[in-house]
C-alpha cells in the first residue's frame, strides 16, 4: 500500500501546507481581540510560552505518530494504543464538525469579496452592519456561498496531496503574506491607528483607556490562550498527524515544528496589526467611544472591517477585494486539512484493498456529508433564525452559548470539548500508556540533542496533561453558563481518571514499544 500512498512533493510544500492549516480563522479574528482583551503583552507572553511547552510537544507527536504510521488518526491510533484507540475517531469528528461552521463563514467571505466587487464596479456599496444583516437573514444566499466555498475546497482536495494541497499552498500562502502587508501599511497609515496598536500591546490598556470594562485573571488568560493556540495550530484534530503520515523518514520534524510554530504566530501578530488598528481608527475617526468598537467574533470581522473599506472612498472597496481575498485563501487553506483528515482514513482504507482510484469519490461524499449539517448553521444566521438550538429546545433568556445559535453549538463541541480532550488523552496516553521513546524514535531520525529529549518528556508527561485540563476548564466556562468552580471539578476529574487509566497495567500490553 506504501508505494501507492500520496506524499508530499518536497519539505518546502509540506511546510506550506501545515503552516497553510495553521493560518485560518483563528489568527485573523481570534487571536488579535484575545490578545487585547487579555492583557495585551501578558498575553502573547503566556501564549508562546504555551506554544513552546505544549503546542510544540503536540506538534511534535502527532507528526511522529503520523509518519511513522503512514496512517490517516483512525487507523494510526489504532495501531499504537490499545486504551486509546477512539482518539482516532474524535480526531476525525472534530474537523467534521469543525467544517460545517467553517464552510460557513468561508462562504460569508465569498459574498464580501462580491459585495466589494460590485462597489467597485458600480458603486453599490453597504456598510457593515446592513451587509451582515442581509447576509444572517438571507438563508438561501448563505447556503448556496457555503456550497460554493465547499466546492472549491472539495476540487483542490479531489487534486491529491502533492497536485492539490500543496500546490494550493505554494501559490496562497506566499499570496496571502504579500496581501497582508498591503493591508497593514493601509491600516497603519489612517489617523489614529496607533490607538489600535496600543490595545493590543500595551499592558492594561484595553482597560484603562475603556475598550473592555474588566481584565481577566490569570487563570482565565491561561484558558483563553490555551485554546486559541490549540485552535490556530490546527492541533488535537488530526489534521496535523494526517498531513505528518504523508511526510518523508528524512525530514526534521522537531525543526518543522519550530518552523510551523513560528510562521502561525508570526502570521496572528501581523493579523492582529492589520486588523486592529484599522478598526480602532475607524470607530474613533467616526465618533465611536471606545467601548462601542467591536473588535472581536464575526462582528469585526464582517460588521467593523466592512465598516472601514466602506469608509475609505473610491479605493475603498479595492482593499476590500485583497482583504477579504486574503482571508479567503486563509479559510480554503485551513478547510482542505479538515477535509483531507476526514477523508484519509477511506482513502487508507481502499488503498489497503488495491483501489487507487477512489479518493475523488471520497472526497465528495465527505463534502457531502458536510454540507447537510452546515447548510444548517448556514441557514440559522448566527442564530437569526427561528430555529437555533435554544428554540427548539424551547428555553428563552440567559441562553448559555453553546445552544444560542447552531455555529456555537458545533464549535463547542469541537473546538471546546473534542479539542483540549483530545490533546489531554494523547499526552496521557503517550507519557503514561506507552513511552515517549516511541516518539522519540521517530524524531531520532532528525537526530533530537538529549536536551531535546528530556524536555519532551517532562512535558509530555506532566505539563501538556495538567495544562490542557485549565484549557478544558477554560473553554467550558466559556461556553457553559454556571460557576466556573463546577468545570475546574469536572475537568480535574476527568484528568485524574484517565491519568489512572492511562498508567495502570499498561507497557506489557501496548502494542509498540
Ligand atoms: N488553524 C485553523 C485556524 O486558525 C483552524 C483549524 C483547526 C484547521 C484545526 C485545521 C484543524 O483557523
Amino acid at each position: 500500500m506504501e508505494n501507492n500512498r500520496s506524499s508530499w512533493g518536497s519539505n518546502i510544500g509540506f511546510l506550506l501546507a501545515a503552516i497553510g492549516s495553521a493560518v485560518g480563522l483563528g489568527n485573523i479574528w481570534g487571536f488579535p481581540y484575545k490578545m487585547g482583551k487579555s492583557g495585551g503583552f501578558t498575553f502573547l507572553i503566556v501564549y508562546l510560552l504555551l506554544a513552546v511547552f505544549v503546542g510544540m510537544i503536540i506538534m511534535v507527536s502527532e507528526l511522529a505518530v503520523g509518519r511513522k504510521t503512514k496512517l490517516s488518526p483512525i487507523d494510526a491510533y489504532q495501531k499504537v494504543t490499545k486504551k486509546f484507540a477512539w482518539i482516532g475517531w474524535l480526531a476525525t469528528v472534530a474537523p467534521f464538525l469543525i467544517m460545517t461552521f467553517y464552510s460557513v463563514l468561508g462562504g460569508y467571505c465569498l459574498q464580501y469579496i462580491a459585495l466589494n466587487l460590485t462597489e467597485l464596479s458600480f458603486g453599490i456599496g453597504a456598510t457593515g452592519s446592513e451587509a451582515f444583516g442581509a447576509i444572517l437573514t438571507n438563508p438561501f444566499g448563505a447556503v448556496v456561498f457555503t456550497a460554493l466555498f465547499m466546492i472549491l475546497c472539495m476540487v483542490i482536495v479531489q487534486g491529491g496531496v502533492d497536485s492539490g494541497i500543496e500546490k494550493f499552498n505554494k501559490i496562497g500562502m506566499p499570496a496571502l503574506f504579500v496581501m497582508l502587508l498591503i493591508i497593514i501599511v493601509r491600516a497603519l497609515t489612517l489617523p489614529n491607528a496607533v490607538d489600535g496598536l496600543k490595545f493590543m500591546f500595551v499592558p492594561g490598556y484595553a482597560v484603562s483607556a475603556g475598550y473592555i470594562t474588566e481584565a481577566p485573571d490569570l487563570i482565565t488568560v491561561l484558558g483563553t490562550a490555551g485554546g486559541q493556540m490549540f485552535f490556530s495550530l490546527s492541533l488535537a484534530m488530526g489534521a496535523i498527524l494526517t498531513y505528518g503520515s504523508y511526510l518523508g523518514k528524512e525530514e526534521n520534524l522537531v525543526k518543522n515544528s519550530a518552523i510551523i510554530v513560528f510562521a502561525d504566530t508570526l502570521i496572528a501578530l501581523l493579523a492582529g496589526i492589520a486588523v486592529i488598528p484599522a478598526a480602532v481608527a475607524n470607530g474613533l475617526n467616526n465618533g465611536l467611544a471606545r467601548g462601542e468598537i467591536a473588535l472581536g467574533g464575526p462582528k469585526l470581522l464582517f460588521i467593523t472591517l466592512q465598516d472601514v473599506f466602506a469608509n475609505m472612498g473610491k479605493i475603498g472597496p479595492l482593499f476590500g477585494v485583497i482583504f477579504y481575498g486574503l482571508v479567503l485563501i486563509a479559510a480554503i487553506s485551513s478547510a482542505i486539512s479538515l477535509m483531507e483528515t476526514i477523508s484519509a482514513h477511506w482513502i487508507d482504507k481502499d488503498l489497503q484493498r488495491g483501489e487507487t482510484d477512489t479518493r475523488k469519490r471520497i472526497v465528495l461524499i465527505v463534502s457531502l456529508l458536510i454540507m447537510i449539517p452546515a447548510a444548517l448553521v448556514a441557514a440559522d444566521g448566527l442564530g437569526s433564525s427561528k430555529f437555533y438550538p435554544a428554540a427548539l429546545l424551547g428555553i428563552q433568556g440567559g441562553v448559555p452559548d453553546f445552544i444560542a445559535d447552531w455555529l456555537d453549538f458545533m464549535d463547542c463541541w469541537s473546538e471546546g470539548i473534542a479539542m483540549p480532550l483530545g490533546a489531554m488523552l494523547m499526552a496521557l496516553m503517550i507519557g503514561w500508556e506507552m513511552s515517549p521513546d516511541l516518539v522519540l524514535d521517530e524524531v531520532a531520525h532528525g537526530d533530537p540533542s538529549e536536551g531535546f529529549k528530556k524536555f519532551y518528556k517532562f512535558c509530555v508527561k506532566f505539563v501538556v496533561p495538567i495544562v490542557m485540563a485549565f484549557v478544558l476548564a477554560g473553554q467550558m466556562i466559556g461556553f457553559f453558563s454556571g460557576s466556573p468552580i463546577i468545570w475546574y471539578v469536572i475537568s480535574g476529574i476527568l484528568l485524574v481518571g484517565f491519568w489512572i487509566f492511562a498508567a495502570v497495567g499498561n507497557k506489557k500490553d501496548a502494542k509498540v514499544e
